[in-house]
């Protein structure tokens, strides 16, 4: 027998010696109601989330706002060489709107055969994809008395290649806007390596502003989101959509905050603001596209307002200097509620959606337990008595008293919280330590509003060891249905390409072509999709652990913390009352598969045959890529021999929800 027999042998052997683990559903008890707003989204933008990715616009830096001192991701195009050069120019603001910053093409030498132009190289590429219809238009003036002809075209970056192009009109003296459909043929090879051209063959100087170039949108919103990304977040089945952040609604200082009022209306008359992560936001996905966005989901929006208190420290006491900020969320809650009869309702009508959107959860602020000022509790309770008094049935969220480090930072005191925010970023053998932390939550008290979280391992998007940790973190939340209202991911998205990563743990990826989920991406999906309306109480038996060193502080690295025994399977199971099914959720964290004994005590009839949604991979660290976009998935088989007992072999490494039919 060489060592590799001996080894396999070992691993069969393994799980066998270890005790029996078992699993009792106690359906004789009532169980928990579940929240249905249990699991839904986070977004902000992060990442390039909305800019470079939901967002559908593929023109990167549209109103020259990116830099002060030169067009960024803007170039020259002179295919026959020449002296022609672009600029910044704030000389010509395009009248009524807020495009104050041109770009100036001069084009002195342009003639027939000798092409001048700008090109936009997108984020990290134009999208080129076969059958496609492109939306094309920009504003354009020129000195040039006769006026000059333009040319719109999707081309290859070294201009060999034109994909599409369309003849742009003829530009006059006056700022005025064009717009043409760009359509690619049917044959045409799928690329990214491509870019925008506008460009002329007669002589004169050209300004540009809002170049814009749209690709088909999901529901064919015009301003509207990319469709693959939206599918993915459709298919979650998200019950609601936290926004806008996050650090964005805080903004990087009290001036550069989400100002929701400059995120309405026609793009032209959105100036765009200094984003938390490092580049400006366009504001093309400003309040109301985040509702329709929430809309097209079917999901509700939880509205985080701003508070106060800015991620720079700037920080707004409570007291008349706080007022226009509470007058501007009351405001923001009635341009989402409001009739058409309110100020505000009227201009959500103006701006193309008459009727209200459903609002029932506001959270003031973001992460107020960094602030070092630690006045909240008078901010929260100014917010508070100012909403409720408006709208009593709102439910607030606070950003403290959490049980998590940063919500014990401070405290509110004044008024009880509807919920309380808590954020948890761990590694995943820290967040399967965590699993069963609401199992002993303080039951008085409000509910937890999990609005952040994620098991921290695969960059720029986890990995399945992160994803088993999710898993088991969420069957905790199931579990305790009572304490637990809502959950949200953090971040959402992120787009791969260098430069395009702020935030290294992400749950879906992309680029200009092609998205996909990550494990974590799926277990949500698998999590969400199956869930029932009562949670029934489960006790494990036997459950084996595996042994977690965690990291001695970076303060103190001597110290090094005991060594812990961590459980290596987890379990929920809840009950659709609707649909006469119960989802038993199990996590087996270790790389050998894992029996376990089943017993649904109190069950009436449990069919023999029901299906397995397992999503697994040979090794934990496997996780999927852009090249790479269906590695860990997860696999929907039928399975046979279930009953009021039964034994299940639950494959290593592997997260499965058993679907049992139970009347
Ligand atoms: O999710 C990324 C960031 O983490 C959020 O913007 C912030 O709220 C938290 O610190």
């Amino acid at each position: 027998m060489n060592s590799k027999t001996l080894l396999s042998l070992a691993a069969l052997i393994a799980p066998l010696a270890m005790a029996q683990t078992t699993l009792k559903i106690d359906l004789a008890k009532p169980g928990i109601p579940v929240s249905p707003t249990l699991y839904g989204l986070m977004t902000e933008e992060i990442n390039y989330s909305y800019d470079g990715g939901l967002y559908a616009e593929l023109v990167r830096n549209r109103a020259f706002k990116d830099d002060g001192k030169t067009p960024v991701h803007w170039s020259v195009v002179q295919d026959t060489g020449g002296g022609a050069a672009i600029a910044l120019d704030e000389r010509y603001p395009v009248p009524a709107t807020a495009l104050t910053t041109s770009l100036r093409l001069d084009a002195a030498h342009a003639a027939p055969g000798h092409r001048v132009g700008v090109a936009n190289d997108g984020y990290w590429g134009i999208p080129v994809k076969p059958a496609t219809r492109y939306r094309a238009s920009f504003y354009a003036k020129t000195d040039g008395a006769g006026g000059v002809p333009l040319t719109v075209s999707i081309e290859g970056v070294d201009g060999k290649s034109v994909y599409a192009q369309a003849v742009g009109g003829r530009i006059s003296g006056e700022w005025k806007r064009y717009e043409v459909t760009l359509a690619t043929a049917g044959n045409v090879k799928p690329t990214a390596d491509a870019r925008l051209v506008i460009a002329t063959e007669s002589p004169g100087t050209v300004w540009f502003n809002q170049v814009s170039l749209f690709p088909p949108t999901y529901k064919d919103r015009p301003n509207g989101n990319r469709i693959d990304l939206m599918q993915k977040l459709v298919d979650m089945k998200p019950r609601f959509l936290r926004f806008p952040g996050g650090n964005y609604v805080e903004g990087g200082s009290v001036e550069t905050r989400f100002k929701w009022k400059e995120t309405l209306g026609p793009i032209e008359q959105r100036p765009g603001h200094p984003g938390t992560w490092g580049y400006r936001s366009s504001d093309g996905m400003g309040l109301l596209e985040f509702l329709l966005w929430c809309e097209d989901m079917k999901a509700e929006p939880v509205l985080a307002v701003f508070a106060g208190y800015a991620l720079n420290g700037e920080n707004v006491p409570a007291g008349p200097g706080l007022q226009p900020f509470v007058q501007e969320a009351l405001e923001e809650i009635e341009y989402v509620t409001g009739d058409v009869g309110t100020k505000w309702g009227a201009q959500r009508a103006r701006d193309g959606h008459p009727a209200p959107f459903k609002l029932r959860y506001v959270e003031i602020g973001n992460e107020d337990g960094f602030d070092k000022q630690k006045n909240y509790d008078g901010r929260y309770t100014q917010f508070h008595d100012a909403i409720k008094a408006k709208y009593p049935q709102l439910k607030l969220i606070s950003t403290v008293n959490g049980k998590d480090w940063l919500g014990q930072q401070q405290k509110v005191t004044s008024r009880e919280p509807d919920l309380i925010d808590e954020h948890y970023y761990y590694n995943p053998m820290q967040m399967m330590n965590d699993a069963a932390r609401y199992d002993s939550y303080e039951r008085k008290g409000p509910r937890v509003f999990i609005g952040e979280w994620a098991a921290q391992e695969g960059d720029p998007t986890t990995n399945l060891h992160s994803a088993l940790a999710d898993a088991a973190f969420m069957t905790g939340m199931e579990r305790n249905a009572d304490v637990v209202e809502m959950s949200c991911y953090a971040p959402l998205l992120v787009n791969v390409n260098p430069g395009g990563v702020q935030w290294r743990y992400n749950m879906i990826g992309y680029d200009a072509q092609a998205s996909y989920g990550s494990p974590s991406y799926h277990v949500q999906k698998v999590f969400s999709n199956y869930l029932g309306n009562v949670s029934l109480p489960v006790t494990a038996q036997k459950v084996g652990t595996q042994t977690w060193q965690e990291a001695a502080p970076k303060e103190t690295p001597q110290l090094l913390p005991p060594a812990r025994e961590v459980p290596t399977m987890f379990f929920s199971a809840t009950r659709s009352e609707q649909r006469g099914e119960i989802y038993l959720k199990v996590v087996n964290a270790i790389g050998t598969a894992q029996s376990v004994q089943v017993e649904l005590a109190g069950a009436g009839k449990v069919a023999p045959d029901g299906k397995a949604i397992v999503v697994s991979s040979a090794k934990k660290e496997d996780t999927n890529t852009v090249a790479e976009p269906a590695k860990v998935v997860p696999v929907t088989s039928k399975v046979s021999g279930l009953g009021k007992e039964f034994n299940y072999n639950f494959p290593p490494y592997s997260v499965t929800v058993l679907v049992l039919s139970s009347k």
